[in-house]
């Protein structure tokens, strides 16, 4: 199953385009980043998903649903969208009735909003903090309590927009991780991110925006190895694509691990001759 289909989306704020003929689809399951400079639509985009916007012309589908003929609230069952600033979303005492607030709004009895609390909390490694204020949290906590708040909702597709900005690398490790699980349970996932490393190395597909079209998507290894395609949407090339290059690799490497087994075996090559040839 498509989790998203876009059909000639066009959409303007009012001057100009900011999409401009956007036709892709996301496959179920997948962790699916979006990379591209500032004001390439990237954001214009994911808000067409939770219907925050609608087409100006061409359709969105959501797991088979048009999003003109939904509500932002119906979308929200199937659609968590985090936003590019957590403490723009964060306005409870607790976390706990932060992440409650969801689906009490949807209606559960408080048992069942008590387990999707707290299994959220445990999906972003904030288990047993449901009493703590929120503005005592640090960014990266505030990051994983928004995106905890979203997940409260069961959603299958889950937009996080930037949610790398400012945060220190463990943070993004712990961030990567809950990705992970919940690719792990068959949730799809778009990675909005300036982090081509980033996402070079955690994504499975990848789609590039520019000036509100896609200018190239596919599988994230062949998409941004390619450096007259990075340099033409004004992308950086992965450093992981950028040393397998130099290091002249027919077989792109998708981890830093890959790199090293590479290297290792290079170098034991070459302390085996010299040993030979002392
Ligand atoms: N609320 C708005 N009103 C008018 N124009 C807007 C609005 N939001 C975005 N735009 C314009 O639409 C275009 C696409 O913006 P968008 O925010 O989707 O880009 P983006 O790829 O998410 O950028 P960034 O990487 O900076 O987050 C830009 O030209 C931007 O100036
Ligand atoms: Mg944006």
């Amino acid at each position: 199953m498509l989790a998203v289909k876009a059909e000639d989306l066009w959409f303007s704020y009012g001057e100009g385009w900011a999409l401009k003929g956007v036709s892709l689809e996301i496959p179920e399951g997948e962790i699916v980043a979006v990379v591209g400079p500032n004001g390439s639509g990237k954001t214009t985009f994911a808000k067409h998903l939770i219907g925050l916007l609608k087409p100006t012309r061409g359709r969105v589908l959501v797991y088979g649903e048009d999003t003109r003929e939904k509500s932002v609230a119906e979308l929200s069952r199937l659609v968590g969208y985090v936003f590019q600033n957590p403490n723009h979303q964060i306005f409870s005492e607790t976390v706990y009735d932060e992440v409650a607030f969801g689906p009490r709004n949807l209606g559960f009895e408080e048992a069942r909003v008590k387990e999707l609390v707290e299994s959220s909390l445990k999906l972003v490694g904030l288990e047993g903090k449901g009493e703590e204020r929120p503005y005592m949290l640090s960014m990266g906590e505030k990051e994983r309590l928004a995106i905890a708040s979203v997940l409260a909702m069961d959603p299958r597709l889950l937009i996080l927009d930037e949610p790398t900005i400012g945060q220190d690398r463990s943070t993004m490790s712990k961030l990567i991780e809950v990705v992970k699980r919940l690719k792990g349970e068959g949730r799809t996932v778009l990675l909005i991110s300036h982090d081509i490393d980033l996402v070079y190395e955690h994504s499975d597909y990848v789609i590039v925006f520019k000036g509100g079209e896609v200018v190239s998507e596919g599988k994230v290894a062949e998409v941004l190895s390619d450096p007259e395609l990075t340099a033409k949407a004004s992308l950086s090339l992965p450093k992981l694509a950028e040393l397998a290059r130099l290091l002249g690799l027919d077989k792109l490497p998708s981890s830093v691990e890959d790199v090293v087994e590479v290297l290792l075996n290079e170098v034991r090559g070459i302390r085996k001759e010299e040993l030979a040839n002392p």
